[in-house]
């Protein structure tokens, strides 16, 4: 068992360590030097398309989220998202100009598989976004793109968010392209910062050090909220996520924006706010947001590449010249945070009490 995890006390560990080489096999022969590919995906599936909507669970709905800024921002196409246990009770109402899109690292989830044949039986197109060839998914929808991520044995997902998110970011650039909405300077410079992913991704030692230490203190909290604005509000998300799921500790990912409508009134010295702060994306707006908790004696950790007075702690990431790259380098740390903290809890970090690596039952 232990030549498995190639040295690493846990798959999850091993998982988080390889995601910068496994960026590399999603990315492959996907990307040229002047456009995205996609054999996957036949011409036809995005023609008269004129709307996207996402259906996943956990994780993979966070990556989902995330694509919604991206679709809209670098495709101008409308997108929205939603967890596939409530699209499937709510009588969605949809429209064959709508591409449907699920994403999962297993391709079996109940929920998922279920919402993606009711799109299909409404006559829609479908793509799957899926970690396992052959899979339910890959079998029901009309096109697959696989992430590639390689086996994930640790219940909490990490390697395959990471290639979600970077599959759903090459698509957003694939639909602006075939749309003509991209100008050529805005494409190169995104397909530069996607060619920058593997790098972001490498892990410092420092960084590691940093989450070793400070989750002794971080254990103590009674409760976090891990706030974000824009793509990072969904890593907020995520990031809470992670440390539910193995920590067994309250958390919470807000909108930062939000926080003025209801959940500043919790805090206090006992209340943790983990702050993702871009350098690149409304770094002002976040600001204010994180000095407004501050103020009201929350305890601040922040993550960002820019050491901010007000932070009780900071983990520090690298400057990139692109949010996304902050993006990677912010979700490295998060994972390592939860890793550690629940590993000085005491946790099993793979294989968390009450959860399943794959949910197949409604
Ligand atoms: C389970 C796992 C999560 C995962 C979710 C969706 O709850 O514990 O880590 O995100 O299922 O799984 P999927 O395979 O559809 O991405």
């Amino acid at each position: 068992q232990f030549a498995q995890k190639d040295g690493f006390r846990f798959f999850m560990e091993k998982e988080i360590y390889e995601q910068s080489d496994v960026v590399v096999d999603c990315m492959l022969g996907r990307l040229s030097d002047d456009e995205i590919l996609f054999d996957e995906i036949d011409k036809s599936l995005i023609k008269g398309i004129n709307e996207i909507k996402i259906c996943a669970c956990g994780t993979s709905y966070h990556s989902g989220l995330t694509a919604s800024y991206l679709f809209e921002r670098l495709s101008k196409v409308k997108c929205n998202v939603e967890i596939a246990s409530e699209f499937r009770y709510k009588e969605p109402l949809l429209t064959k100009d709508t591409l449907f899109i699920v994403i999962s690292q297993s391709g079996e989830t109940a929920d998922t598989l279920e919402a993606l044949k009711m799109a299909k039986a409404a006559g829609l197109k479908s793509l799957v976004i899926c970690n396992v060839d052959n899979s339910s998914m890959t079998r029901t929808a009309d096109a697959t793109i696989l992430t590639r991520a390689g086996i994930e044995k640790g219940v909490a997902s990490t390697k395959a968010f990471t290639t979600q998110t970077v599959v759903l970011w090459m698509l957003a650039l694939y639909f602006g392209k075939a749309k003509n909405v991209l100008g050529s300077d805005k494409l190169q410079s995104e397909l530069h910062a996607l060619r920058e992913v593997p790098k972001s991704l490498i892990i410092d030692d420092s960084m590691h050090e940093k989450t070793k230490r400070l989750s002794k203190r971080y254990l103590h909290g009674h409760g976090f909220f891990f706030i974000g604005r824009d793509v990072f509000f969904p890593l907020a998300l995520e990031g809470a996520l992670k440390l539910k799921e193995i920590s067994y500790l309250h958390a919470e990912g807000y909108p930062a924006g939000e926080m003025k409508h209801g959940p500043i009134a919790l805090a206090d010295p006992e209340l943790f706010t983990i702050a993702l702060m871009p350098q690149n994306l409304l770094y002002d707006k976040i600001k204010s947001n994180v000095e407004e908790l501050s103020a009201r004696d929350s305890t601040i950790c922040s993550i960002s590449p820019l050491d901010f007075d007000l932070s009780d702690d900071f983990i520090k990431i690298n400057e990139t010249d692109h949010y996304m790259l902050e993006f990677f380098e912010m979700l490295i740390a998060l994972q390592l945070l939860s890793m550690e903290i629940s590993v000085r809890l005491g946790n099993d970090v793979d294989m968390p009490r009450n959860l399943a690596k794959s949910v197949t039952v409604e």
